[in-house]
Order: structure tokens, then sequence, then C-alpha cells
């Protein structure tokens, strides 16, 4: 059965709770730079770089099946130590959080079978990936239980569901780049996120492997996350329902955004790495559900910038970019080179955030531990990005990102309208060269499924420092607008754009559009 997006909203947000929703204040308060609220941990907090950082284990291939490699992935609970002496319920791929690491190469497809041992549907997505859209992760595309899954084809909206298991097929048409796999599912992304629906999907080419870039042990995946924690070492979390997001006096604060007070890097808080006095590649994911991060090393190396960019959302620069901080969106991903050989053997470097306070001030620490030799360097020049030219006649779309009113209540919205799965809301041609305008109220992290994209301008200028190559999501702020361009390929069918605050994009915030 099929209902609409007004009906759904009407049985789930009923009554007049959504009145109170935009006052927002909740007793975090709004934090600097950020669209959240804060939400507090009830237990005492972990002491900070006591625990190594843990490297996700790589996934292995179950078959190869006609030169495609297959992957099975189950998704279940379990608890895990995250806290010291705690154990928290985490939701995993594979049981473990981050899930574990696929290695592909590019034009090699692959196949990753995902069984669902929850008591709720899930939807995978491959956040960055060029794939059909029936492996796409639509939000009502569910992988139903394996068992006790049909009270969900019951009510709701439901799009192309699988029971207990669906298998998703990526071609990895596309460029080397750090990819990231999550839960997608309609209403429910951030909870399902938050308690550990994440992982890395790599992808290499020939281009980057012909570069001196460091490698092996010297090439670091960072997920950076933020968490609160109940008092028995559960995450806190709002609600498990998002109806329970407007009810006054307890949730509805959190519509904002949720941030938490633990940083977890790879899920362990604020974890301490040992490297040596030698080039590293770091790559980081932004995977958490609201917060934004300011990155930088304190103290900062002895010559030269903190950080030499190598890579953004959709792989490698065409040409290094040096910067002392970082600023970081929700689902975006840099990469990076630091240069550990500018400081003395025995220096701690802790990675701060400039956009925290308190507890969240810092991210992780690297312990300096070795003199080592150094074969690796930054060529200047790294890739071809060919640039996104929009013809004359290239159509313009205006996507508006704001607060808005949601069947009578608040919530987020775009084009002033609420995510309707059945509603396209534009049919842009394969092949053809677009120019897209983002707006913003506030902050929102916009993302676009498919293909990536160019950022000619933001407001009235030229791109930011941190808009460079080749993006999928770009990190709009209060009362700005940003052009890119942006071409589709290769598939036709029903994709998504949306804002990755989670929160934002349960309540809503997403837009349909089908190529063809
Ligand atoms: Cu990472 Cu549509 O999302
Ligand atoms: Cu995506
Ligand atoms: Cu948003």
């Amino acid at each position: 059965m099929t209902i609409s997006r007004r009906q759904f909203m009407t049985t789930v947000l009923g009554g007049t709770a959504g009145a109170v929703l935009l006052s927002a204040a909740g007793c975090g308060g709004p934090s600097a730079g950020q669209t959240a609220v804060l939400l507090r941990s009830k237990t005492k907090l972990p002491p900070r770089f006591a625990v190594p950082l843990p490297i996700p284990p790589v996934k292995q291939p179950t078959a190869v099946v006609g030169g495609v490699q297959h992957y099975d992935i189950a998704q279940h609970t379990t608890s895990i130590e995250i806290l010291p002496g705690m154990q928290t319920e985490i939701m995993g791929y594979d049981g473990i959080f981050p899930g574990p690491t696929i290695e592909s190469r590019s034009g090699q497809p692959i196949a990753v079978n995902h069984t669902n041992n929850f008591t709720m549907p899930t939807v995978v997505h491959l956040h960055g990936g060029h794939t059909a859209a029936a492996s796409d992760g639509y939000p009502i595309d569910f992988v139903l239980p394996q068992s006790g899954g049909d009270m969900f084809m019951h009510h709701g909206m439901v799009g192309d569901v699988s029971q207990g298991s669906r298998q998703y097929d990526y071609s990895l048409d596309q460029r080397a780049s750090t990819l990231w796999y999550h839960d997608h599912r309609m209403d429910f992304t951030a909870q399902s996120v938050y308690r550990g629906l994440a992982g890395f999907h790599i992808v290499r080419d020939d281009v980057e492997d012909a570069l001196p870039l460091p490698d092996g042990d010297r090439e670091i995946l960072l997920m950076i996350t933020d968490r609160a924690f109940g008092a028995d070492g559960a995450f806190r979390y709002p609600a498990k329902d998002p109806a329970m997001m407007h009810t006054p006096g307890t949730t509805a604060a959190y519509m904002s955004g949720v941030l938490g007070d633990v940083v977890l890097v790879n899920g362990a808080p604020w974890p301490q790495l040992e490297v040596e006095a030698a080039r590293y590649r770091l790559r980081f994911l932004n995977a958490s559900n609201a917060r934004r991060y300011g990155l930088a090393l304190s103290p900062k190396p002895s010559k030269g910038k903190s950080f030499v960019q190598i890579g953004s959302d959709g792989g490698l620069l065409s040409a290094p970019v040096k910067h002392d901080e970082i600023q970081i969106a929700a689902a975006e991903r840099f990469d990076v080179i630091v240069d550990f050989s500018a400081y003395k053997v025995g220096t701690d470097v802790t990675l701060t955030n400039t956009l925290g306070t308190g507890s969240t001030d810092a991210v992780m620490r690297f312990k300096v531990t070795k003199s080592a030799t150094d074969d690796s360097s930054v060529p200047d020049k790294l890739s071809d990005v060919e640039p996104l030219e929009p013809g004359p006649n290239a159509v313009h779309r205006e996507w508006k990102f704001t607060r808005g009113v949601v069947n009578d209540h608040a919530g987020w919205t775009i084009n002033d309208k609420a995510f309707d799965p059945g509603r396209m809301d534009a049919r842009p041609k394969l092949g053809e060269v677009e120019v897209w305008r983002f707006y913003s109220d506030l902050h929102h992290p916009i993302h676009v499924h498919l293909s990536p994209f160019q950022v000619l301008s933001r407001g009235n200028g030229n791109p930011g420092e941190y808009d460079v190559g080749w993006k999928d999501t770009i990190d709009l702020r209060p009362a700005e607008f940003a052009e890119v361009a942006i071409k589709f390929t290769t598939y036709t069918g029903k994709y998504l754009l949306h804002c990755h605050n989670l929160e934002h994009e349960d309540m809503a915030m997403m837009a349909a559009f089908e190529t063809v």
C-alpha cells in the first residue's frame, strides 16, 4: 500500500507538537558554526588520547562470478567496548563500527549482498558511487528483516522491496576516490547511521597508483563522528522514532541536528596513532550526523602548512592545495598529506577542532615515535580534472534549502516542499552539463547522488577554499548561495539530492529527480 507524504506526516507528526520546533534551543543551546544542538552524555567522558586508533578490516570477497567480485555483509547488532569498561550496543555492517572497508578498482564492477538481521528495514547507499538506480538505495527500496519483515509492508510508502537480503551492484566506472556506504532508509537514516551503519569504500585506479604518494601503513582512513552516551554506555539519541523528535519538552530541540560530546575516530574516543617522522596520507570522512569540524594541527609544523590537500569527495585534485585548517561538513571527504618529519621525534601532535568547544575541541592525537626513511612525495600535478563547462543554453535549476512548513508543522524543505518519493522535481538529461544553484538559510551540507559536481561560485564570488575538485557534497553556510556544474551520465532512473545533516534529511529535506 502506498500513502502520500502528506498522509504520512499527518499520521506520524500529528497534534500540535510541531509548533515548538523552531524555538530549538534545547538544554545544550545552539553551537557556534553549527546548525545543531548538543546532546550531552550521562556518563563520565573517557580520557582523551588513551586508546589506539582502530583500523577497520578490509572486506574479502566471498566469490568471483564472471569477473565480478561478490561480497556478503551481514547487518546485525552487537555490543562492543567503545568507552573503556562499558558496552555499547551498535547496529553494524558485519556487526562492527565502522563497517568493513571495501577496496575496489575503478571500472571493475562488484556486487555486495546485504543481509538484514535487525527487526527494522534497512537501505544501503554507496555515497559517491556512480551507481545504477536499482542499487543506489532509494529510501523506500527496503531490505526487510530476515524474519518478521511483513509488518513493514502494511503502512507507509514502499518501493522496490527485498525480503531478508538484497544484492547491490556497483559498476565503479569512476575515478579513484574515497566513498562510503551507509544506511538511507526514509525517515530513519539519522538514527541508523548514529548507531553504527557506516563504512568506507575505497576505489583505486592506475592514475593514482602511479603517483609517489604515501601508501601501505602510511595511508590512514579516518572516519570522524560525534556521539553521546547514556549512563549505561548506550548510544544516546533523542528518539527511536522521528515522531518523537517533535514531542514538546523532550526532543523537539534536536530537530536542527544532533551533536554529541564524545568525538570518535574509526569508532574510538579521541584515539591516538603512533606515526613515524614521515609523510602520511590521511583520508578524512566526516560521518557525523550534523557536526562540522575545523581540523587543525597543534602544534603546527615547523615549516610549511599543516595539510597538503590532494583529493576531495570525487578523487584527486589537479594540483595540491595547502591549508592550515580544513573545515569539513557532514559527508565530505578530504584527502590530505601530513608530513610528520616536520616534527621532532617525541612530539605529540593533536588534531584539534577549531569549531568545537570543551570536550569536542580535539579529535585525536598523533605521536611521532621515530625517524624513518621516506621515498614518498607530492607531485605538483596530481591528475586531470576536466572542467565541466555549461553551454550558453544550459539548463539552470534552483534548489532552496530552508526551514519550512511540512503539513502545517515545522520541518525542513527544499523549494518549500517536503520529500515525497513519488514526486520527481527535475528530469535532467544524461550527458548535459546543467547549472544548479543552491540557497540555504542555515548550515546545510548539500549532497547529490549519481554524479559529482564542480563548484562554479559561492555567493557573488569564486568558489571557497574547500570547494576545489570534484565534489558530491557542498558545505553551504547560513544565508548563502552557490552554483555548481553537474553532468549526469550512464544511468536513467530515480535519484536524490538532499541535506546531509541527517536530522534534516529525515525531517523531509530531500528531493527526488529522474535522469532521462
Ligand atoms: Cu551519504 Cu544520500 O547520502
Ligand atoms: Cu550519496
Ligand atoms: Cu540541512
